[in-house]
């Protein structure tokens, strides 16, 4: 993994090979940082609950297949896939029928600490003694687990494997920093900003067209591997606005605080302003207007729900009145995402500088962030005859 940075170009070849959240258990790690995510699944856990329903029960002789894309590393992916398969053993037994062998899939970038995710995982239930044992086996996981490192905008799975498709919190990510956003020759070249947030109009078609293309291509991959009668569970962060230079949640905290710990760097004479221009977050939260088109022009889904709602705050604080707590979340918050792609592109010691700016700032703004900072989802379920 780079950690100098000097001239890293975050290409789209590149930002696949480097894209993961802050592995670990430390502090800035994602694993640490994830109670937010947790927090708002939890929210949409009836939607989740919802889309298992519509699943079409199989024989038991064949294994049932579950996959959470952009599992990343941490509990909240363990926590889904046991939701999940908790819930279809009991829609199962429900209908009197024996239920199958389950397996799981945790697929993420081949960067995300997958070595963590593992370590994490409950012990597995004794799959040699009966299906009835195996189930009953508390505290253990009653599936067979595994990992699959590749882009979720490309194939992944061989083709009608899978049964439940579920993803959370990651469509957002684009599959690259649109090209024109980084080239000085371009109209769309973002001078002076590290986010879409608050940009041009130029800017925000690139943005726009390469979520199009990324969230067409996801789909495409999907419909291929998904087998009939399987459905899908997807949410991701959205915007209220029709603007998309106004990124609501994801612009507060990529567009503000952050925008301006990047900017000091600059006036400190630290890096370069060139520099600083390069760099953008692939972030992307669409309208639910710009989701609906792709998956209806993709036209293999049925649409059970695509709703966009409001799922809180990304800071999770013990004390909000606190304001060194909250520019801490801030400043672990943004590190956690984004952490990676910044030691990569200024190195790890400037890395170190930015993020301290960023706490510094969001201490300063403490009551603000807390009562503005808010994320909205856009959970789509979706099934496939
Ligand atoms: C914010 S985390 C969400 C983790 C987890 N689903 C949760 O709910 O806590 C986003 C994850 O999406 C992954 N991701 C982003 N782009 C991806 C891509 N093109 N293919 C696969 N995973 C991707 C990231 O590596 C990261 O682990």
């Amino acid at each position: 993994m780079a950690s100098q940075g000097d001239n890293v170009v975050v290409s789209s070849v590149n930002l696949e090979k480097l894209l993961c959240m802050k592995g670990g258990k430390g502090e800035a790690s994602y694993a640490n940082n994830s109670q937010a995510q947790a927090l708002h699944a939890r929210a949409m856990l009836h939607h989740l609950l919802e889309t298992l329903d519509r699943v079409r029960l199989t024989s038991s002789e064949v294994p049932f297949q579950v996959v959470d894309l952009g599992c990343s590393s941490g509990n909240n992916t363990i926590s889904t896939i046991d939701v999940i398969i908790k819930h279809m053993i009991k829609r199962y037994e429900s209908s009197g029928l024996e239920p199958p062998e389950f397996g799981a899939f945790f697929s993420d970038l081949p960067s995300n600490d997958f070595n963590t995710l593992f370590q994490l995982l409950p012990p597995s239930a004794n799959y040699g003694g009966s299906m009835e044992e195996c189930l009953a086996a508390s505290g253990h996981r009653n599936y067979f687990a595994a990992a699959v490192p590749g882009s979720f905008y490309r194939r992944l799975f061989p083709s009608r494997s899978i049964n439940v498709f579920h993803s959370s919190f990651c469509l957002h990510w684009l599959s690259q920093v649109p090209e024109s956003v980084v080239d000085k020759r371009s109209r769309a070249y973002n001078r002076g900003r590290v986010y879409i947030h608050g940009a041009g109009e130029a800017v925000a078609e690139a943005y726009k067209q390469q979520f199009r293309k990324d969230l067409a291509d996801f789909m495409r991959a999907r419909s291929q591997e998904i087998k009939n009668g399987g459905s899908m569970f997807l949410a991701c962060l959205g915007r209220t606005s029709v603007e998309p230079t106004d990124q609501g949640g994801a612009g507060l905290l990529f567009g503000t605080h952050y925008q301006d710990a990047w900017d000091d760097l600059v006036r400190e004479g630290l890096i370069t302003r060139e520099k600083r221009d390069t760099f953008n977050i692939p972030v992307y939260a669409p309208s639910l207007q710009e989701f609906k088109e792709v998956v209806e022009a993709n036209g293999s889904y049925t649409i059970n729900k695509l709703e966009i709602f409001k799922g809180g705050s990304p800071l999770v604080v013990n004390h909000p009145d606190d304001a060194a707590e909250v520019g801490r979340a801030l400043a672990n918050s943004c590190r956690s995402v984004s952490g990676v792609l910044v030691d990569a592109h200024i190195g790890d010691r400037l890395s170190e500088e930015l993020f301290l700016r960023v706490e510094r700032r969001g201490t300063n703004h403490a009551k603000e962030l807390v009562e503005k900072l808010q994320f909205y989802h856009i959970v789509a379920s979706l099934s496939f005859a």
